[in-house]
């Protein structure tokens, strides 16, 4: 008889076999951070997880850093919106603050930030409007600008997570151009229009207020064209490709592990950490050890790194 059960016997063995291990190094923590002063405060539908001002965000950093997470993933909700986004550009904005800010008091934390325009246009969709849909190639030119006041403002690396074509290239473009050669860019490659990030626009006050963003996300039905996504990203010189929500689309991460030779990261968000939430404060699963083992199954699938708001729960167990 095949007796796989010899190699389960003790946590000896079990120890000896393993696989897959996570890490607190596989992590990066995303961050709120609103204009303004003294906000603290607690997101409904992501509890644990807050909007921080700058002059209160300290207390998170210094947590994130006691607990030797490598990275922070920042977010900004600004004061003022317009129609185009035109504050993600101001070398003054909340974005470029808080990069100084931290780069300043936290210089060993690795800074990355979200380039999009969602939390900072009136109509809350990703770039410029043209006839009821987002205009492309004039949303790049603004991707443009906004990236390199990040660089300016002294960001480690930039997300771009738009969905918009030719955005890699773009920012690779201007980022070399301007002197910021060693910038990397960590692409949104394959990003879905998903039901999952819903706690996260009330998070960053990014639904768009008409219509939906399905002309520029993908549809969640496709995997050839996540290949396709990340064949682009990958040839625009794309230094890491992510794979965006990642509890449902554990197949896509593989794909991308499999078929590329660069880091793969996902992107475990906003709704898949809210489900957890709610079903462990009804008492109906072990929040902690669910929350484990989504993240193993993120590290299995093939992803070497996982942005989530777990990351310090699960530093606190990984550093026991
Ligand atoms: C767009 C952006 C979104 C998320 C990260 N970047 C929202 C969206 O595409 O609507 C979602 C993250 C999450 O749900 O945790 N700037």
């Amino acid at each position: 008889m095949f007796r796989t059960r010899r190699l389960r016997k003790s946590e000896g063995i079990r120890r000896l076999v393993r696989e897959t291990k996570l890490s607190v190094d596989d992590f990066i923590y995303p961050l709120f951070i609103e204009e303004g002063e003294n906000i603290k405060t607690e997101i409904v539908s992501m509890p644990g997880i807050h909007r921080f001002s700058l002059d209160r965000i300290s207390e998170e950093l210094e947590e994130v850093v006691t607990l030797n997470i490598p990275a922070v993933l920042l977010f900004g909700i600004p004061s003022d919106k317009d129609e185009e986004g035109t504050e993600t550009w101001n070398d003054n904005g909340i974005m470029q603050q808080a990069i100084r800010f931290i780069k300043k008091n936290y210089p060993s934390l690795y800074v990355i930030t979200d380039v999009c325009f969602c939390e900072y246009t009136s109509h809350g969709h990703c770039g410029i409007i043209h006839e009821n849909d987002v205009d492309n190639d004039a949303t790049l030119v603004n991707i443009a600008k906004q990236v390199i006041s990040h660089a300016k403002a002294g960001v480690d690396m930039v997300a771009p997570s738009g969905m918009m074509d030719g955005t890699i290239d773009m920012i690779r473009q201007s980022l070399d151009n301007t002197g910021f050669v060693n910038l990397p860019i960590m692409a949104y490659s394959v990003k879905y229009a998903s039901a999952f990030y819903g706690p996260f626009r009330d998070a960053a006050d990014s639904a768009p207020t008409f219509g939906d963003r399905r002309t520029y996300q993908m549809d969640p039905s496709n995997r050839d064209e996540g290949m396709r996504e990340a064949t682009f990203d990958d040839q625009e010189g794309a230094d890491i490709l992510m794979v965006k929500p990642a509890l449902s689309y554990l197949d896509i991460i593989r794909d991308l592990k499999n078929n590329f030779d660069r880091p793969i990261a996902c992107y475990n968000v906003s709704g898949e950490y809210a489900m957890v939430k709610a079903a462990a404060e009804k008492g109906w699963i072990d929040g902690e050890r669910v929350m484990m083992e989504s993240l193993l199954s993120m590290k299995r699938a093939g992803a070497d790194i996982i942005i989530t708001y777990f990351a310090k729960e699960a530093a606190k167990i990984l550093n026991k």
